[in-house]
């Protein structure tokens, strides 16, 4: 059984589907699985922002075809692994939590590379393309490291 895993941001539009789309480059697709989605509902169906698909196609990705969609509860039962950008998507996946074993899912995606730290993926959204690119290189970093984990 592949090992599923999901990435989780606020809108699901421009870190996750990042993360999604490298992780999902750097693994056999028969050991492991993944997906993305939002905390927020405002973008559910629409395709990722447009800086998030560039800077994924300056670097060879194709992310165009993914569409939002928002964490819910049963997510816990259908994934192995859960990472989240930030502390605040963090609090916000763990208010969904109802067994106490989908708590030890979630994790903060850049504990791979900073364990303890509580390091956040920034939100590029009101910013401009230089933080798609420090974000772009945040991911791809540390989706290498869970890539070898897996
Ligand atoms: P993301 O960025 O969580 O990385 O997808 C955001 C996208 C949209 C909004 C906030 C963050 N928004 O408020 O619509």
């Amino acid at each position: 059984m592949p090992t599923k895993v999901l990435m989780v941001c606020l809108g699901n539009i421009c870190r996750s589907p990042l993360a999604h789309g490298i992780l999902q480059t750097k693994v056999d697709p028969t050991k492991a699985q993944v997906d993305s989605a939002g905390t927020g509902s405002w973008h559910i169906g629409q395709p990722p922002d447009k800086r998030s698909i560039a800077i994924a196609k300056a670097n060879g990705l194709d992310i165009s075809q993914q569409r939002g969609r928002q964490f819910v509860a049963e997510d816990f039962e259908r994934f192995d692994k859960i990472y989240v950008m930030d502390l605040s998507n963090l609090e916000n996946v763990l208010k969904l939590v109802q067994k106490p074993e989908h708590k030890g899912k979630v994790r903060l995606i850049l504990e791979v590379l900073f364990p303890g730290e509580n390091v956040d993926v920034p939100d590029p959204y009101y910013g401009g393309t230089e933080g798609f690119k420090q974000v772009y290189h945040m991911l791809d970093q540390a989706c290498q490291k869970i890539a070898a984990q897996l």
